[in-house]
């Protein structure tokens, strides 16, 4: 549906008086509504990148999901404040590896022997919790754009016999080890955080090569085997192209396989008269067909029974409109801020990242 007229115009005035001292990042997945009033847009790693570069900027509205405003939070100063226009935009992947779960499977590799020989790799979609047990432990952070950089670095870094705990999505974690860096599936063990000691025998955690966190996207792990043979079925000729957050079989069977910002990159060098299903967020997948069909690009939903990611949909107008016009007004709403002691130990982990070579 088009954006109300009356709440555009608001955004619209609200911005323009708060000028230089606000930037808008703007997660692929938000609605149209909100990116139209985003001054850059990307993926997790760019947005991350961007968030640091603009020291002049007083507030960064971050339209995306707490992680992200967390991680903006680590790399802006003191001085710029992260606001997240609705403070229930979670993430479900990301509450599924708790500070506590975590330094309890630390607790279980130490008393197998193999906490000296692993590197954790945390996925950006982590709390800042997460993200300063990595920056402790000696670990990087990754996203979906630079996962094989972090791992190959990560595996140089644990040494012969060393080990990768990735946190906390199994099936990046999985899709990099085995399609990019030759890792077999029996190289991989997942960690159960709700049995005792994971689930895994000391056998197993001493023979593993990933040890893979059970967490999973609650998007993405809904595209199926099933979905990339129907859709070959419904639309021939389709190039199917996934987001590595998918299950290995569903990434296994398709075509191509990238970030956010990679599906954007891939079909807009796609060739006029291209057929793609795409299986990433529904947001983005609607406006990509939208912005190719003139180009006679065709671009279908992998499956359409998939939804929304429900906490990215929280960012609306209404709450761009609240957070911009309070911000004009003078009062700072919806401060995400990590405390000093995480923040210093996150950083550590992110700028590991943002070095990777
Ligand atoms: P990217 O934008 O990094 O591909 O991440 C996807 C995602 O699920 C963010 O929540
Ligand atoms: Fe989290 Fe998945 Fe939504 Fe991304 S799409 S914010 S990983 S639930």
């Amino acid at each position: 549906a088009p954006s109300d007229p009356d709440l555009v115009e608001r955004a619209r005035a609200a911005k323009e008086a708060l000028g230089d001292r606000v930037f808008v990042l703007g997660h692929h997945y938000q609605r149209d509504e909100v990116i139209q009033f985003a001054d850059v847009t990307g993926d997790s790693f760019k947005l991350a990148r961007d968030a640091a570069a603009r020291p002049e900027a007083e507030f960064i509205v971050f339209c995306g999901v707490h992680f992200m405003a967390e991680s903006a939070d680590i790399l802006t100063g003191d001085d710029q404040r992260v606001i997240l226009p609705d403070l229930a935009a979670g993430c479900s992947m990301a509450d599924m590896a708790t500070a506590e779960q975590v330094a309890e499977a630390w607790d279980v590799l130490t008393d197998a022997g193999v906490a000296g020989d692993t590197v954790p790799v945390s996925y950006m979609n982590s709390s800042a919790d997460i993200k300063a047990f990595t920056g402790r432990h000696g670990g990087t952070i990754c996203t979906s754009s630079n996962a094989k950089r972090a791992l190959t670095w990560a595996f140089e870094r644990a040494g012969d016999n060393g080990k990768v705990l990735f946190l906390p999505d199994q099936h990046l974690g999985r899709n990099t080890a085995v399609r990019e860096l030759g890792l077999t599936l029996d190289d991989c063990v997942v960690y159960n955080p709700h049995r005792p000691n994971g689930g895994l025998t000391v056998e197993q955690l001493r023979a593993a090569k990933m040890i893979l966190w059970r967490g999973h996207c609650s998007v993405h792990g809904r595209f199926s085997l099933e979905s990339v043979r129907e859709v070959r079925e419904r639309v021939p000729g389709v190039n199917v192209l996934v987001h590595p957050e998918c299950r290995h079989e569903v990434v296994a069977a398709a075509d191509h396989v990238g970030s956010t910002e990679h599906i954007i990159a891939t079909l807009d060098a796609a060739p006029e008269g291209s057929r793609w299903a795409v299986g990433t967020e529904l947001n983005l997948v609607r406006r990509l067909a939208n912005r190719y069909a003139d180009q006679g690009k065709e671009i279908v939903f992998l499956d359409r029974t998939v939804c929304f990611c429900s906490t990215m949909n929280r960012i609306d107008l209404p709450h761009l409109v609240w957070s911009l016009e309070s911000l004009a007004a003078g009062k700072v709403i919806n401060r995400i801020e990590v405390d000093r002691e995480t923040e210093h130990d996150a950083k550590l982990a992110l700028e590991r990242m943002l070095a990777l070579p």
